[in-house]
């Protein structure tokens, strides 16, 4: 990631970027944030048919103004949203060139641990330091498409005591900051095409709490590779490599690679419901794809999360989230009309290499935008 890429866009714009002026890199999305005291994710699909298709498009292009609006409403409130977009969605709605390493989420077994995978074309990860905020702007957003979708999944967030999971472990710890984050968050060179993208994974965990809270501390301890009340890493000659931290812990080339993480805890007590809604941002959906192997599978293959005792994924999920200037630059280019979603040419062609003046250069967009 560009220098420039990250000093404009780091805890700077509180909504989605709204301009690139000419010749900067492209704007990327809020997805390195600081913790919010709420969030929303919501999955969609989008439904059959071309005017669904065309009213996703002309929204890509809506959603940064509908974010300052709501978040002008207490600007204090930290308002963002991100939105990504779905392997076969991708096709749909803009065809080629498709970011490099798009595809759908791969659903992993092991024993009886299953890392399960679950539609939806659309994620929106709205975060707040108020609920209201984030209902909000779910509310507005689906005002403007709720014709063209269909709900999946809606999970309201809360930040617990001390920044802590429901299993009561202080989570987020370890995540990366300052450019270490965006060096881990957004897509750079590698992909020129969709620089200032970057790949999340959801996943909705429900605990069994009961079953957890039975254990002692110590062996939980042990399970996540910290203490429970101060937060420190166990020393490596106690901790298990079974341990979460250890089976997440990512090396290349001698480095870890990071991911950026904001889960939320979530549930509804009269129904004994507990989860943890885990989100993972990174510029390579590989890294949070080989935790998530070691975790289920193992490493070595047996040697696996002793957590996934108790706790099941019940979605699973992996979106592309383009920059923010890409989604301004959509245009609706609609297939004329009465043509059948079937025989509609691929939406939005796009140009494979940035233009000279380093913006992305999307066929179909706007060509105007960084004029
Ligand atoms: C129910 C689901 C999960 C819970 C309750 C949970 C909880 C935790 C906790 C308590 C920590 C230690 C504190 C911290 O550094 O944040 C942690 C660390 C971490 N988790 Fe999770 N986690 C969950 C799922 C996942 C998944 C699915 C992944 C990736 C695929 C993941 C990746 C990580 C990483 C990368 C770390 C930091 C490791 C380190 O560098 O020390 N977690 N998690």
């Amino acid at each position: 990631m560009t220098d420039a890429i990250s000093q404009e866009r780091h805890g700077v714009d509180s909504l989605i970027a709204s301009s690139t002026p000419s010749r900067l890199p492209p704007a990327p999305q809020a997805v390195v944030r600081p913790l919010t005291r709420a969030a929303i994710f919501l999955v969609v699909t989008i439904n059959p048919g071309n005017a669904s298709r065309d009213a996703i498009r002309s929204f890509c292009g809506d959603l940064p103004a509908l974010l300052r609006a709501v978040g002008f409403r207490d600007i204090e409130g930290n308002l963002s949203c991100v939105m990504g977009i779905g392997s076969e969605a991708w096709d749909r709605l803009f065809g080629q060139p498709r970011p490099a390493e798009l595809h759908s989420f791969r659903e992993i077994k092991a024993g009886s641990r299953h890392a399960v995978a679950t539609p939806g074309d659309l994620l929106f990860h709205i975060r707040a330091d108020r609920m209201d905020l984030c209902f909000e702007l779910a509310t507005q957003i689906m005002a403007q498409i709720g014709d063209a979708i269909s709900p999946v999944d809606e999970v309201h967030g809360f930040r617990y005591f001390d920044d802590r999971d429901l299993i009561g472990f202080v989570d987020g710890t370890e995540n990366p900051t300052a450019q270490t984050a965006i060096d881990a968050a957004y897509v750079g060179a590698e992909d020129s095409t969709f620089a200032g993208g970057s790949y999340v994974i959801v996943q909705k965990y429900l605990h069994d709490l009961a079953g957890w809270n039975a254990l002692s501390t110590e062996a939980q301890e042990r399970i996540i590779g910290r203490t429970k009340l101060s937060d420190i890493e166990l020393d490596d000659a106690v901790k298990p490599t079974s341990a979460h931290n250890a089976l997440t812990t990512i090396v290349e080339d001698g480095k870890e690679v990071k991911i950026i993480r904001d889960n939320m805890p979530f549930g509804r007590a009269a129904e004994k419901e507990f989860g943890t809604y885990f989100i993972g941002y990174a510029r390579s959906p590989r890294t949070i794809e080989q935790m998530l192997e070691n975790m289920f599978v193992g490493r070595p293959p047996g040697n696996y999360d002793r957590l996934l005792d108790f706790t099941t994924a019940k979605t699973g999920n992996l979106f592309f989230v383009p920059s923010a200037t890409f989604l301004e630059n959509i245009v609706n280019d609609a297939p004329p009309a009465g043509q059948e979603l079937a025989d509609a040419p691929a939406a939005a062609p796009l140009q494979r290499e940035p233009t000279r003046d380093g913006s992305l250069g999307i066929g179909s967009l706007k060509g105007d935008y960084n004029s």
